[in-house]
């Protein structure tokens, strides 16, 4: 089963509650939360207590994406503030193994994410740990961006991993996907599918959940 995970960055912030609401109603599996600081990444979108508050909204799995530097230090909050799914960047963190089980102990799960620039090798022995492994296929910082296309190698690579040591983990992709590739990325190896611009675009939402569900 292939989940979906809407990504809130390219909502109407002034309207955030609604918008999650919507995005339930029209067949979201996840809802993607990007958390981005200025300094991991080119970019600010918001922190802890905007997923607090839009977690009254929805019994929908939250996707926490950290990119942020330190990601260690502000798990225990993101749990607190409704978090399911808690990512932290592979090049973000000295102690991604210790992290992990960290993420673990608050009985969340823990997910790796990768940048494109990172090859899959540096979190092969991760696999044992984690719960999903997020292949970025863009530059993260921004919404909107070409999805790269080595990304489809890197999908597979961790497929291939995960089914050498017997583990049915989540591999997530990132950035880039609509409906014209979103095939693509579930038959190299994809469980889980984020979408931000490809789900808010025109404004009709239901109609996009479904194409991009509709594609795969
Ligand atoms: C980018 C974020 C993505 C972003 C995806 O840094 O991690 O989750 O919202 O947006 P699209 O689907 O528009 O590429
Ligand atoms: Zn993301």
């Amino acid at each position: 089963m292939i989940k979906l995970a809407a990504s809130i960055l390219s909502a109407d912030f002034s309207k955030l509650g609604e918008e999650v609401r919507t995005l339930d109603e029209a067949g979201a599996d996840f809802i993607h939360i990007d958390i981005m600081d200025g300094n991991f990444v080119p970019n600010i979108s918001f922190g802890i207590p905007v997923v607090r508050d839009i977690r009254k909204h929805t019994k929908l799995t939250f996707d926490v994406h950290l990119m942020i530097e330190e990601p260690s230090k502000y798990v225990e909050q993101f749990v607190k503030s409704g978090a399911d799914i808690i990512t932290v960047h592979y090049e973000t963190d000295r102690h991604i193994d210790r992290t992990l089980n960290y993420i673990k102990s608050f009985g969340v799960k823990a997910a790796v994410a990768i940048n494109p620039g990172t090859p899959v090798n540096m979190i092969k022995n991760l696999l044992t740990t984690a719960d999903m492994v997020l292949i970025m296929s863009v530059n993260p910082g921004f919404g909107g961006q070409k999805y790269i296309d080595y990304s489809y190698d890197k999908i597979r690579e961790v497929k291939k991993y995960a089914d050498e040591i017997g583990r049915d983990i989540l591999i997530e992709v990132d950035g880039g996907v609509d409906s014209t590739n979103i095939k693509k990325v579930v038959e190299a190896g994809a469980n889980v599918v984020v979408a931000g611009s490809a789900v808010f675009k025109n404004g009709d939402i239901k109609k996009n959940i479904e194409l991009l569900k509709g594609s795969i």
